[in-house]
C-alpha cells in the first residue's frame, strides 16, 4: 500500500472510531497522534519519500492530522454529553436537603437543668440501682412494716415480701423491688460517705399506678440531701427558694405546708406560686395560684442512726421532686403520657435553646 493509500485508509478508520468514556478518547488520541501513533508513523515515513511526491503527500498528511484532531474533539464532546459524569447541571446555590436531626428529650433537658442549678451550690450527683433491696428503699428510711408503700398494690416487688417476717419490722433482707423513690440512693450515700454530704440523686423510679394523664408507673425523680453540723429548716427553705427562682424566674415564690414522710421530721410539701398565671389563678393551678412541686423535710434522727450518723452532732435536710411534673410546668405539657409516646412531632419541639428560664 502506498503512503497515499495508507493516509486514505486511516482517514476512513478514524471516521468510524467510537469512544464511550474520556479514557477511550484519550486512548484514541494516543493511537493516532501519540509518539508511536499511526499519524506520527506516517509523518516519519514521509521523510523517506522522494521529493516529487512530497507536495501532494504533505498536503494529505496535514489534512489527516487536522482530521484526527477534529475527530478527537468530536469524540470528547460526545462523551461529555452522554458519559457517566454528565447529567443535569448541578446548581451549587440550591438549598441542601435537610435531614431530620434528633433533639434531647424534654425530661433529659429539665433533669440536666436541675442538676446544673444544684451543681452551682456544691451538690454532687449520686446514683444507685433501680432494683433495690428493702433496707435501702424502705427499712433504713423508717417505713413502718404496715406502710402502704410496702404493699404490692403500690410497689413492684421482684421477690414478694414475706408477711411472716413483715411483722418483725420490715421485709426480709434481700427482698427486692423496683425502687419507689431515689431516697434509696441517699441511704447508700449516708452509709458510705464522709460528712458533710451535699448530693442530689436523679433517676428512674417505679410505682404500681394505673397509667393516666396524671400518673405513670415509671417516672423520674431528683432527690437532694444535705447533712452537716447545724443544718436547719431555714437552710432548706433558702435552698429551695434559690432552686425555684433559678428554674422558673425571680418572680416566683414558694410556701411550705406541713406534711408527713416516714424519713423526715418535720416534713413539708412545697408549693410554688403558679408560673403560668403569675398567681392570678388558671386551670394549671386549679385557680388557687399555687402548684405543688416537691416534698421535703429535716432528715429524721432515726434515719441518721440507721446510717451510722450521730444525730446529736449532725442534722440534715432532704427533698424530692418529680422531673415530669417540673417539666410539665416548664413546657405546659397537658398529659404525662406524651413523654413516653415518642411522637417526633412532640419531641421535635424541645431543644435546650427553647427552655424558658
Ligand atoms: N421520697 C419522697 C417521694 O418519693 C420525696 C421526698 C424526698 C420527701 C425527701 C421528703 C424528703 O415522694
Amino acid at each position: 500500500m502506498s503512503l497515499l493509500e495508507r493516509v486514505s485508509a486511516l482517514e476512513a478508520e478514524m471516521a468510524k472510531a467510537k469512544a464511550r468514556t474520556a479514557a477511550e478518547v484519550e486512548q484514541f488520541r494516543v493511537a493516532m497522534l501519540g509518539r508511536n501513533g499511526a499519524v506520527t508513523e506516517l509523518f516519519d515515513a514521509f521523510k523517506e519519500v522522494a521529493s516529487e511526491e512530497k507536495r501532494l503527500l504533505g498536503q494529505r498528511l496535514n489534512q489527516l492530522k487536522k482530521a484526527a484532531q477534529a475527530r478527537i474533539d468530536e469524540l470528547k464532546a460526545g462523551v461529555q454529553e452522554s458519559g457517566p459524569s454528565s447529567g443535569p447541571a448541578i446548581d451549587l446555590s440550591a438549598p441542601s436537603l435537610t435531614e431530620p436531626t434528633g433533639s434531647l428529650h424534654p425530661i433529659t433537658i429539665v433533669r440536666q437543668r436541675i442538676v446544673d442549678i444544684f451543681g452551682r451550690i456544691g451538690y454532687t450527683v449520686s446514683q444507685g440501682p433501680e432494683v433495690e433491696d428493702d433496707r435501702h428503699n424502705f427499712g433504713a428510711l423508717n417505713f413502718p412494716p404496715d406502710h402502704p408503700a410496702r404493699d404490692m398494690q403500690d410497689t413492684f416487688f421482684v421477690h414478694p415480701p414475706d408477711p411472716a417476717r413483715k411483722e418483725n419490722g420490715g421485709g426480709p433482707d434481700g427482698d427486692l423491688a423496683l425502687r419507689t423513690h431515689t431516697s434509696s440512693v441517699q441511704v447508700r450515700v449516708m452509709e458510705g460517705s464522709k460528712l458533710p454530704i451535699r448530693t442530689i440523686s436523679p433517676g428512674r423510679v417505679y410505682r404500681n399506678e394505673a397509667i393516666s394523664a396524671r400518673a405513670h408507673c415509671m417516672f423520674h425523680q431528683v432527690e437532694g440531701l444535705y447533712v452537716d453540723k447545724g443544718v436547719s429548716f431555714a437552710d432548706l427553705k433558702g435552698t429551695l427558694d434559690y432552686f425555684t427562682k433559678s428554674l422558673f424566674g425571680q418572680d416566683v415564690s414558694i410556701r411550705m405546708r406541713p406534711s408527713y414522710f416516714p424519713f423526715t421530721e418535720p416534713s413539708a410539701e412545697v408549693d410554688m406560686s403558679c408560673s403560668i398565671c403569675g398567681g392570678a389563678g388558671c386551670h394549671i393551678c386549679k385557680h388557687s395560684g399555687w402548684v405543688e412541686i416537691m416534698g421535703c423535710g429535716m432528715v429524721d434522727p432515726a434515719v441518721l442512726v440507721n446510717c451510722n450518723i450521730d444525730p446529736t452532732e449532725y442534722s440534715g435536710f432532704a427533698f424530692g421532686m418529680g422531673v415530669e411534673r417540673i417539666a410539665q410546668l416548664v413546657y405546659r405539657v397537658p398529659d404525662l403520657r406524651m413523654y413516653w409516646e415518642n411522637d417526633v412531632r412532640f419531641l421535635d419541639q424541645f431543644t435546650a435553646g427553647t427552655f424558658r428560664s
